[in-house]
């Protein structure tokens, strides 16, 4: 099995999903500003495996420090926090990360820089293993919502290689096949970055998961057909009220799902809710090169100097959204209390 963000003999080992399904290649970073970099330019894309990355970024930059001072870490630990904090603005599993990292310096005082370096690193493979444990639970409590034979669509990249293991959206599909189910799954290919094409595609196939890839313009037409039994996505964010960041894409698909009366539902971790937002409109949108829309392998397909736009996310309202499954439950709506409630157990 392939593996998505690893610690290693004190280096972050990362899967380059720039390049799959043509090449699995490894890299190994060995400084914290070579994983902002990667995070940055998506060798490592998804939430939950942006967290993970960030707190391992985090844990091998104190490594990196030169000091027996507390105070020389702390301080250099807050530029860390910094530079890893400034490359992806949505998905807020990066600042849930890089805030229970910092929490750990924060409450062992005590321990001396290097008792301190360790127990960031230790920290950090938690935040990894704890992921995995995190998603299998999703997987179980979003398979009972699939019917014994069901088709689902999905959008961009939930799965595995979007989180430490397993996957969110996609970990719902594995817990409902683990189930004894029968699930087949669309993959929506999710221009521009091709996510569902190059990453879903891949991680399914080689799972053995029946899997069919279509363009994001099929969504609406396969539905009309009756060929799709519910939507599973995941999430870059979720604001206390239910409205959720997704992939471009994720709110017109909401929208077709409505209008056909399929169930759309949303996998994701707790720490993918932030709470402090009150509803979809607080939630930064990256705005990414707009290379990934006027190119097509590296070569100009649309006219020199056209306009060109290209949000990464879109956010999608909480009364589109059947049920939000996470690891401790299903929130239905009213989505304010419900979340609440989940936080509380
Ligand atoms: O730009 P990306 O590839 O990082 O976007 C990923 C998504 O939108 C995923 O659906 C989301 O992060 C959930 S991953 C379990």
């Amino acid at each position: 099995m392939f593996k998505i963000v690893e610690w290693k003999k004190n280096t972050v080992v990362m899967i380059d999903q720039r390049i799959l399904p043509a090449k699995e290649v490894y890299l190994v970073l060995k400084d914290y500003k070579a994983v902002a970099k990667a995070i940055k330019e998506m060798v490592v894309r998804g939430a939950p495996a942006i967290g993970v990355s960030a707190a391992m970024g985090f844990a091998l930059g104190a490594l990196k420090v030169k000091t027996k001072e507390k105070k020389v870490l702390k301080r250099e630990l807050k530029k860390i926090t910094r530079v890893l904090a400034a490359t992806r603005p949505t998905a807020v599993n990066l600042f849930w990360a890089l805030e229970r990292m910092n929490g750990v310096v924060e409450s062992n005082a005590d321990l001396t820089v290097e008792e301190l370096k360790k127990r960031l690193v230790d920290e950090a493979n938690t935040i990894h293993d704890e992921d995995i444990e995190i998603n299998r639970a999703i997987g179980r409590n979003g398979a009972k919502l699939l019917k014994k034979n069901s088709t689902v669509l999905t959008h961009c990249n939930a799965g595995a290689l979007a989180t430490a293991g397993y996957g969110t959206a996609l970990g719902v599909i594995r817990g409902a096949i683990e189930a004894g189910k029968n699930v087949k799954v669309f993959a929506d290919e999710t221009r521009p970055f091709m996510q569902g094409t190059r990453l879903t595609a891949w991680e399914l196939k080689k799972d053995n998961i029946d899997v069919t890839l279509i363009t994001d313009n099929m969504a609406g037409h396969m539905m009309s057909k009756g060929l799709i039994d519910a939507v599973v996505v995941g999430a870059d964010r979720i604001a206390s009220n239910g409205d959720v960041a997704n992939k471009i894409g994720t709110y017109m698909v909401a929208v077709l799902a409505k209008e056909h009366k399929i169930p759309f539902y949303v996998a994701a971790p707790l720490s993918t809710i932030d709470m402090k937002i009150k509803d979809g409109t607080g939630i930064p949108i990256e705005e990414r090169d707009t290379k990934e829309v006027t190119h097509w392998n590296g070569k100009r397909v649309a006219p020199a100097g056209i306009n060109v736009l290209n949000p990464a996310f879109d956010v999608t309202p909480g009364r589109l959204v059947a049920g939000i499954v996470t690891e401790k439950g299903v929130a239905t709506r009213p989505y304010r209390t419900a979340i609440k409630r989940l936080f509380s157990k």
